[in-house]
């Protein structure tokens, strides 16, 4: 009997010196094997027990299991410290610096298109005219034959509109088709419009030019529309969209969709008027097209021209953009360079 106590005891010591170089989980599963498992050393010893009088049996019987519980609650708090150390361990492979300033997140912003586009809609709106959304996809009759383009308008070449493989379905040119678009849609009732989009042109690109484009056209619709309407609702936009006091200028123009058609200029905004390089020493810079809606187009909206009239004008909204804040190049617009999306918008 006091072979196997002396065992036990022998076992244990052993046992909880091994257990307290064990510093991995694995290592702490090794250790279980070798003295707890059932192929373990503890199990080994438990089989001298059969070999016992029944008299000695109880006492080493009931000092083994209390080796054993000692075994695993050791076992139970080696492990609790080992998962401590490994996530010590793993934080400072990582080499998190808690203390370290976070890395600033980039913001994105609206595109300077957006931002004019936004700034013009709300100049509208506050003057009563809502947005109406036209398709940039148009067919030969809506961007030219029912704005009272003639067949052979030079408008019409190749040069100037992107055609597709569909027989007469085209890349709008201009927004001035969504003219016939909301008239059809909302005629015979007043309307007061603006619609703003891209459009397209087949033109080479240079600094002043782009394939694609943004404009907004405007509309108004109504019995008793007259010139001076048009000159009121331009002087204001001039105003709010360029500073308070800007003088606008009529200079006669023509498109074939508008009878008058003017041009409007606003006093530069650079230099005030005086001239400079800017407005090439004028003292004026061109911003939109404009005119009373061409009585043809009136009908081919669905409107009377003895009875109705109205006014349109229509803008780049880039050239707004590039007036405002000061861009040289409209071929920016759409490079993707951040320096100038950052830059302007
Ligand atoms: N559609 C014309 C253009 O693209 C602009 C315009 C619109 C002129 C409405 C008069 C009236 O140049």
């Amino acid at each position: 009997m006091s072979d196997l106590l002396q065992q036990l005891e022998a076992l244990q010591a052993e046992a909880i010196q091994a257990l307290a170089q064990a510093d991995s989980s694995e290592a702490s599963e090794a250790w279980y094997r070798e003295y707890l498992s059932r192929q373990g050393k503890m199990t080994a010893v438990l089989r001298g027990l059969g070999q016992l009088s029944k008299e000695e049996r109880p006492a080493v019987g009931q000092a083994a299991n209390t080796v054993k519980v000692a075994l695993e609650t050791a076992l139970q708090e080696r492990q609790a410290m080992i998962k401590q150390i490994e996530i010590e361990r793993a934080l400072s492979a990582e080499g998190i610096d808690v203390t370290l300033p976070g890395r600033p997140q980039a913001v994105g912003k609206l595109h300077p298109t957006t931002t004019t586009m936004r700034e013009i809609v709300e100049i509208f709106g506050q003057m009563g005219f809502q947005v109406y959304d036209a398709r940039e996809v148009e067919t030969d009759a809506t961007n030219f034959g029912l704005l009272n383009f003639l067949p052979g308008h030079p408008a019409r070449d190749m040069q100037d509109t992107f055609f597709t493989t569909t027989p007469d379905v085209i890349l709008r040119t201009h927004t001035s088709p969504g003219q016939i678009h909301a008239m059809r849609e909302y005629g015979p009732e007043p309307i007061r419009v603006i619609l703003p989009g891209k459009c397209y042109r087949n033109e080479d690109v240079t600094a002043r030019s782009e394939m694609m484009f943004y404009q907004v056209e405007g509309l108004a619709v109504g019995r008793n529309i007259t010139f001076s309407d048009l000159k009121g609702v331009l002087l204001n936009f001039a105003n709010m969209m360029y500073g308070e006091g800007r003088k606008i200028r009529f200079r006669k123009s023509y498109f074939p969709f508008t009878e008058p058609s003017v041009e409007v200029d606003v006093d530069c905004i650079i230099c005030g008027g005086k001239g400079c390089r800017i407005c090439k020493h004028s003292g004026w810079l061109e911003i939109l097209g404009a005119g009373m809606v061409h009585p043809v187009v009136l009908q081919n909206g669905g409107y009377d021209p003895a009875e109705f009239s109205g006014f349109a004008f229509g803008m780049g909204i880039e050239r707004q953009t590039m007036l405002k804040r000061s861009v040289d190049d409209i071929r920016y617009f759409y490079d993707n360079d951040v320096r100038f999306l950052d830059r302007v918008a």
